[in-house]
């Protein structure tokens, strides 16, 4: 009776304070190459950051509204730290900054690796594929870097960013207990985009660790 009543406790503990979850992470494998994307909508232009795209990048991140709080001082903050600024990437449209993305260094399955994060559309130019447009790029450019695995973090509710991703060649990591019903209750939101094959702890580090960086052994 009391080992009934203790288990329900817990039980109900567990429902009403689940353990944090991570966020989903997906991997771009190496071997796929550098992605590739159509052309870019007419009259618009894909260009790395350059000083003094600092107060136009705060507002781009900030109008997104779905990125958190942006301002001039956060946007220095990041260049300080581990972004790589030779690849931050901005789709410019009629002379402003709509689309933007780049490359960060980071530490991922115990060692070096690169995330391409802070992927952000402007509200009124979203549905153009100019998401891809940028995303393709920063992976093109992380590539080109000393080789590390390339990766992405986003959450289960962003699903026009895990489209985008997918459609890319990215592919879902499955190495938390939570990672493969998550993405099950994704597949009907994400249609086509879902049908790409998924890499556990094992498979994201064989697929992603370059042959040369003696991390895989
Ligand atoms: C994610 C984001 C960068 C995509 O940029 P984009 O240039 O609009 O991307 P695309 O034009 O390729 O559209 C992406 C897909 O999402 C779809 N989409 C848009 N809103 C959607 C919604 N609410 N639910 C489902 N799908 C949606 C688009 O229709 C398109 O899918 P389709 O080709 O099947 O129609 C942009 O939506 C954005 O800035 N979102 C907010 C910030 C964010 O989530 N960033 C990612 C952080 S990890």
């Amino acid at each position: 009776m009391s080992t009934w009543w203790a288990r329900g406790r817990r039980a109900w503990h567990r429902w009403r304070h689940p353990a944090p979850q991570p966020q989903l992470v997906l991997w771009y494998p190496r071997a796929a190459g550098p992605p590739t994307v159509g052309p870019l909508p007419a009259g618009m232009e894909l260009r790395s950051f350059a000083a003094g795209d600092e107060p136009a990048w705060a507002g781009l991140l900030q109008a997104n509204g779905e990125l958190g709080v942006w301002d001039v001082a956060r946007v220095e903050r990041e260049l300080a730290g581990d972004l790589i600024r030779v690849a931050q990437y901005f789709v410019v449209a009629e002379g402003n900054l709509v689309a933007t993305t780049g490359v960060y260094a980071r530490l991922r399955l115990d060692g070096p690796a690169y995330e391409i994060g802070w992927v952000a559309v402007a509200p009124a130019w979203r549905g153009r594929g100019l998401g891809a447009q940028v995303v393709a790029a920063a992976v093109r450019a992380a590539l080109a870097l000393p080789p590390r695995p390339v990766y992405l973090l986003t959450d289960d509710h962003r699903v026009p960013a895990l489209k985008v991703y997918l459609r890319l060649g990215f592919r879902p990591d499955m190495s938390h207990p939570s990672y493969r019903g998550r993405w099950r209750r994704l597949a009907r939101a994400l249609g086509e985009a879902a049908r790409v094959p998924s890499l556990d702890r094992d498979g994201a580090l064989a697929e992603n660790t370059p042959a040369d960086s003696g991390r895989n052994r």
